[in-house]
C-alpha cells in the first residue's frame, strides 16, 4: 500500500501541531509501522525532540525546506514508510503549502479559544484552495468539563467544519515526555495521555482509510 500522507497545519504558533504529529508517529512507531516525519518548521522541533533522549533514536525525521518537502517525500516513500507525517510552521509558508498539496489527511490542532478559531477557519480555507484532501481540526489543551470546548465544537460544526472526535486535554505528560526525548506512548504508557493518543490514531486511520474507499469508488488508482 502507498504511504498515506498526514500534514498538520495551522498558522497559529503553539497549537499542538509539533506534539500531535510526534505522539502519532511515535505511537505507529511502537507499534511496529513504519513512520517516516518530515520537520518543515524551520525550528526543528522534531528532530530536536528525537535527539532528547533515546526512545525515538530509530524514527526517521529529517528536516525540509521551501522546495524540498516534496523530494524528502518521494525519499520516504522509497523506504517503504507506511506514513509520512509533516509538520509545518506556525506561518504561512512555501513548505507549508506543499505540505498541504501533498497531504491525504489535513489536520489542524486548535486550542480552544475564539482567536485560535479564527486562525484556524482561516487556514482551513487556505487549505481549501490548495488540496480537495479530507480535513480535520484537532482540539488540543483542552480543559474537562470546560464549556469553551463544546461551544468551540458547536462553532464549527455550525460552519461546516469538521472536529476529530478525540481531543487531547491539557495534561503534564506531554511535557514531561518531550523533555525526556519520548512521547506518552513509550513515558506512561498505562496512562490517560497515551490512551487518548491510541484513539487518535486509530481515528485517523480510520479517515485515511474512508478517503481510499472514496477513491476506489471514485476508479482512481489507490
Ligand atoms: N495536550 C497538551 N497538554 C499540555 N501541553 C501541551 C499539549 N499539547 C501541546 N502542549 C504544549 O504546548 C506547547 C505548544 O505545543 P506545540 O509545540 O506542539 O505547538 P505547535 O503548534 O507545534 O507550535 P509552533 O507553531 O510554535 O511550532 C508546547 O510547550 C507543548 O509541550
Ligand atoms: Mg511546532
Amino acid at each position: 500500500m502507498a504511504a498515506k500522507i498526514i500534514s498538520f497545519v495551522t498558522m497559529k504558533g503553539g497549537s499542538g501541531k509539533s506534539t500531535s504529529a510526534m505522539c502519532l508517529g511515535a505511537y505507529w512507531h511502537k507499534a511496529g509501522k513504519k513512520v517516516a516525519l518530515i520537520d518543515a518548521d524551520p525550528a526543528g522541533t522534531l528532530v530536536r525532540w528525537i535527539e532528547a533522549g533515546e526512545d525515538l533514536a530509530q524514527l526517521s525525521a529529517a528536516t525540509a525546506g521551501p522546495g524540498t518537502v516534496e523530494k524528502q517525500i518521494d525519499a520516504s516513500r522509497k523506504t517503504g514508510a507506511d506514513f509520512i507525517i509533516i509538520d509545518t510552521p506556525g506561518f504561512q509558508s512555501d513548505a507549508t503549502d506543499a505540505a498541504i498539496r501533498q497531504a491525504d489527511l489535513l489536520l489542524i490542532p486548535m486550542r480552544p479559544s475564539p482567536i485560535d478559531y479564527q486562525v484556524a477557519a482561516d487556514t482551513a480555507e487556505h487549505v481549501a484552495r490548495l488540496s480537495d484532501a479530507p480535513v480535520r481540526f484537532v482540539l488540543n489543551q483542552t480543559t474537562r468539563g470546560s464549556v469553551i470546548a463544546r461551544h468551540m465544537r458547536a462553532q464549527m460544526e455550525a460552519a461546516g467544519l469538521q472536529p476529530m472526535a478525540v481531543e487531547f486535554p491539557a495534561r503534564v505528560a506531554y511535557g514531561e515526555a518531550a523533555l525526556a526525548g519520548t512521547t506518552p506512548s513509550y513515558y506512561q504508557p498505562r496512562g490517560a495521555a497515551a490512551a487518548e493518543i491510541a484513539e487518535f490514531a486509530a481515528e485517523t486511520v480510520k479517515l485515511l482509510s474512508r478517503r481510499r474507499t472514496k477513491a476506489r469508488k471514485a476508479g482512481k488508482a489507490v
